[in-house]
């Protein structure tokens, strides 16, 4: 696992470097895309190279998760919400982006399909994600198997309330139920790039690189992946035992090497 602890603009642009090195390379790639507020910034930046000449006409990207029963033109279904922050301001083809059905009349039929699609694709190369403050990754909550594939998961009173800012502050406005790819879905990808800032996600970040494996902080599981690549700014790693040797690691990365 490799951890860079830098500003925010440094982390978006290595996370964007990736994404361009691997579509350079395959034009074909298969992308994985995250919501929250962490990806943003990489989503413009890579709006940003677009515009410069970076071309998805190729690529394909599969989405982390998606709540239940939210509208087909819900602004917060975050097939809604990834088409407004990344897919309609790229080249990105129609039918490109695929995501788990909140709306399927067989939710756990859906799920299965959405592992097939996957599968079909290839598996993804690379894996956007963020963190919850609680640990999760995707919405694979605290207690979670390791084990997981996409499939229908509640979600906790606290990740209701971190995302009850989207839905104007109304917790009860929060979907209580989501289809998620699992944890063990996750770990398929070939290149999981994690993003995380800010003092609340400093626990789940330690947890994340220094802790146990778990399914107490689900994201643990990334101490298994053999290409995980941790991005955090200073607050998030303020309770990293560890910083100074990833801040020594990233001074001194030889200039070939990439993420
Ligand atoms: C939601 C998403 C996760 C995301 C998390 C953190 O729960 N399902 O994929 O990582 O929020 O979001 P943020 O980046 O806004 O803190």
């Amino acid at each position: 696992m490799e951890v860079v602890i830098a500003p925010p603009g440094e982390l978006a642009r290595l996370a964007a470097d990736a994404v361009e090195g691997l579509v350079r390379a395959n034009p074909e790639a298969v992308l994985g895309l995250a919501t929250g507020s962490s990806p943003l910034a990489v989503y413009d930046e890579l709006v940003r190279r677009h515009e410069a000449g970076l071309s998805f006409a190729r690529a394909r990207a599969f989405m982390l998760d998606e709540y239940v029963g939210l509208p087909a033109d819900h602004p917060e279904r975050y097939r809604n919400v990834i088409d407004k922050e990344f897919a309609s301001r790229v080249d990105l083809a129609p039918g490109a982006v695929q995501g788990p059905d909140g709306l399927a009349a067989d939710l756990p039929a859906a799920c299965a399909a959405y592992e097939q699609a996957i599968a079909d694709a290839g598996g993804v190369d690379l894996q956007i994600l963020g963190i919850g403050t609680d640990g999760h990754i995707a919405f694979n909550e605290p207690g979670s198997s390791l084990a997981s594939r996409t499939r229908i998961k509640t979600l906790t009173k606290q990740t209701r309330e971190d995302n009850a800012r989207f839905f104007g502050g109304s917790v009860d406005d929060v979907p209580r139920h989501c289809l998620t790819q699992g944890l063990a879905t996750i770990m398929s990808a070939r290149h999981l790039v994690l993003l995380a800032s800010g003092r609340t996600k400093a626990e789940a970040v330690h947890q994340l690189v220094e802790g146990p494996v778990s399914a107490m902080w689900p994201a643990t599981i990334m101490q298994l992946h053999p290409h995980a690549t941790v991005l955090v700014d200073d607050a998030a790693a303020s309770r990293l035992q560890l910083a100074d040797y990833y801040r020594q690691t990233y001074a001194e990365k030889p200039d070939w090497q990439g993420l």
